[in-house]
């Protein structure tokens, strides 16, 4: 099964895609993630990457589309692939088909993480991860049981995203609304988009989205 997480930031894309990864073993595909690691290891794509994303602004198309078909050669053909942050722009969504069908996969769903945007800069800007392990936390929704320690590997060092500020926050939104909402209509006309509320509790998110794989 290979779908798409699609929702402004902040919508729980990343948290969901994790879930899916520990219950069912399929293979999530950050292009964020991917990115913040090129970021981290100095590569060519990293170093031009990192302006972009710490203005909150979209990588090119090409170095995206080539991160994604790159990771599913790695991953191979028998794993479902969860497509977390990518496509953002109709040009992706068009590579993604391309990618897919050179690899003999199809896209069985594109699940919209339906948020309220006001909402979202909390959430946003009070994440923070381990830095060890990379467990995800937040200042209001999920702190550590015992202060400043991980809970699952005992790091007591914690580190926030350079892009998760409020004002970089809005220009990621303004980009979502401006370059990624207009791609649900692709999936729209080819009946792929299931709306699920991504305001309510994780849990409750979780159960929707395994309704609609189980489905
Ligand atoms: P990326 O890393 O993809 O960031 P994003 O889309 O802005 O998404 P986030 O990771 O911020 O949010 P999320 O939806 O995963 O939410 P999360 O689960 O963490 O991209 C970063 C940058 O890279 C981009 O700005 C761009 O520059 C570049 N880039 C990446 N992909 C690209 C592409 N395809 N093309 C071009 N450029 C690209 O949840 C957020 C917080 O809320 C967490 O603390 C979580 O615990 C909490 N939370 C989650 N769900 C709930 C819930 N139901 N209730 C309460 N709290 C919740």
């Amino acid at each position: 099964m290979n779908i798409i997480l699609l929702g402004p930031p902040g919508a729980g894309k990343g948290t969901q895609a994790s879930k899916l990864v520990e219950e069912r073993g399929m293979v999530q595909l950050s292009t964020g993630d991917m990115l913040r690691a090129a970021v981290k290891a100095g590569t060519p794509v990293g170093l031009k990457a990192k302006a972009v994303m710490d203005a909150g602004q979209l990588v090119s198309d090409e170095i995206v589309s080539d991160l994604i078909g790159d990771k599913l050669d790695e991953m191979g053909p028998d794993k479902g692939a969860i497509f977390d942050g990518y496509p953002r722009t109709a040009a992706q969504a068009e590579s993604l088909d391309a990618i897919l069908s050179a690899r003999g996969r199809t896209l069985d769903h594109v699940i919209e993480l339906d948020v309220d945007e006001d909402a979202l800069v909390e959430r946003i800007t009070g994440r923070f991860t381990c830095a060890k392990c990379g467990e995800g936390y937040h200042d209001t929704f999920k702190q550590p049981k015992t202060e400043g320690v991980c809970d699952v590997c005992g790091g007591t060092e914690f580190k926030r995203r350079p892009d998760d500020n409020a004002e970089t926050v809005r220009t990621r939104m303004a980009e979502y609304r401006a370059k990624t909402a207009p791609i649900l209509p692709i999936y729209e006309a080819r009946g792929l988009v299931k709306r699920v509320d991504g305001m309510a509790d994780m849990g409750e998110v979780a159960a929707s989205i395994a309704a609609i794989l189980d489905a």
